[in-house]
């Protein structure tokens, strides 16, 4: 996918910068050719010299350089490639992108490509969080300039939240993803999978049976087809695919957190068997026994994530399916759920434990839509994912222009 594609990579100067090195390893890996530009403050965190080692290219650097000028002007730099990415952004350099500013080599070729360009942003949770950054970000979207990330997680300053730049394997999905041509191709989907876990107190949860194999195999079928996948996963018994942005989660309420964060999307699969109550009364320290006393639980109801969404009005997926796992009268059931949920399209499986569907690697399932139900025969899941993905393309009739 990414054979004789040529990349401008332009490496911002945070500390992210070194996660670059990994990138550059894995899109030459892929036969991409790689022209690395650095900022100047870019090559305080990583040395050029490693940069051109692993990118087999001499790192560009300074826009007033004579014999590179000679060889290959920074216009035609900025236009060789057949994408631009930059990783990481920085506060800095997104807000000179936001205000056409040109005062060194990245900003200058950033101003002055014609070519597709997408940014993995990383910065402190405060610098991305303020108003001036947020309102860069609103006016580099609309320019249609493309993001991966930023992660929420621990950062190398010491503090938690979003801001972290994506993995180099996530920034390499998307980048495969611009290339790929199948009919999925500029699609985003959500995907959520698994099971939750819902805790009673620090060590005790509650849960259910889901392995997340079906929601895996439809996630790599997904982006198979070209969309890029944002996978939302419970804790799982199978791996997540590669390739798709993963994004982990235990609880219902983080899971719907997640979803909501991960919008707009074009289509949302929502596979994951999301407990429907938690425990109300979940413990900061862990219940000791005492003798002769059973401790007593009480529930509330969990948001119910695939019903949120398919009310959502400004940016409600086009398609929204929805999965009922059902132990009896499957297809009237599936169908009440389909209304009551105001979803598009349900899978319905029947889980009752002698079919061996949930925790197993078949499936049986009814496709409910606006038409007749399709029943579908007994078959692997990795089979009904390709299926539905499947329909899914067919429905959505072709690449995104
Ligand atoms: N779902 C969800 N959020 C919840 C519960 C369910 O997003 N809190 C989604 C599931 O991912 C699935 C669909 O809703 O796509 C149906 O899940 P299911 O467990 O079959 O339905 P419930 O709403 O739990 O109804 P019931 O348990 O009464 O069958």
């Amino acid at each position: 996918m990414l054979k004789d594609k040529r990349i401008l990579l332009i490496i911002g100067g945070g500390i992210a910068a070194y996660k670059t090195l990994e990138l550059i390893r894995r899109l030459r890996e892929r036969g991409a050719a790689v022209t690395p530009v650095m900022t100047g403050a870019a090559a305080e965190f990583v040395t050029p010299m490693s940069v051109s080692a692993l990118a087999g290219e001499a790192v560009h650097q300074a826009l007033f350089d004579l014999g590179a000028e000679a060889e290959m002007g920074h216009i035609q730099l900025s236009r060789s490639a057949d994408l631009v990415v930059v990783v990481p952004a920085t506060a800095d350099l997104l807000a000179k992108m936001a205000h056409g500013l040109a005062n060194d080599l990245a900003s200058t070729l950033l101003l002055a490509t014609d070519t597709p360009v997408i940014v993995a942003p990383a910065m402190n949770v405060r610098m991305w969080e303020h108003p001036a950054t947020q309102r860069n970000l609103e006016t580099l979207r609309a320019d249609g300039i493309a993001f991966i990330g930023p992660n929420e997680g621990d950062m190398a300053c010491g503090e938690y939240g979003p801001g972290r730049m994506s993995e180099p394997m996530e920034i390499l999905a998307a980048i495969e993803a611009r290339f790929s041509s199948g009919p999925l191709a500029g699609r985003h989907a959500i995907v959520t999978s698994g099971p939750t876990h819902e805790p009673i107190d620090p060590v005790r949860y509650i849960a259910n049976r889901s392995s997340g194999a079906q929601g895996s195999a439809i996630a790599a079928a997904l982006r198979d087809a070209g969309a890029s996948v944002t996978f939302v996963t419970g804790p799982a018994a199978i791996a997540p695919p590669t390739g798709v942005k993963v994004i982990n989660v235990e609880t219902a309420r983080e899971m719907e957190a997640a979803v909501s964060r991960a919008l707009p999307a074009d289509i949302g699969v929502f596979a994951a068997a999301v407990a429907d109550w938690r425990v109300d009364t979940a413990q900061p320290q862990k219940l000791k026994k005492v003798k002769g006393e059973i401790p007593s639980l009480s529930f509330v109801e969990n948001p119910d994530i695939l019903a949120s969404v398919s009310a959502r009005g400004g940016n409600r997926p086009e398609l929204v399916v929805g999965f009922a796992a059902e132990t009896e009268n499957v297809v009237e059931n599936a169908t009440q759920k389909r209304a009551r949920k105001g979803c598009d399209w349900i899978v319905a499986n029947d889980v009752s434990p002698d079919t061996g569907i949930m925790g197993g690697t078949d499936n049986s399932v009814v496709l409910i839509s606006d038409a007749a139900p399709e029943y579908w025969p007994r078959m692997r899941k990795e089979e009904v994912a390709k299926r539905l993905v499947e329909r899914i393309a067919k429905r959505f009739g072709g690449e995104k222009a």
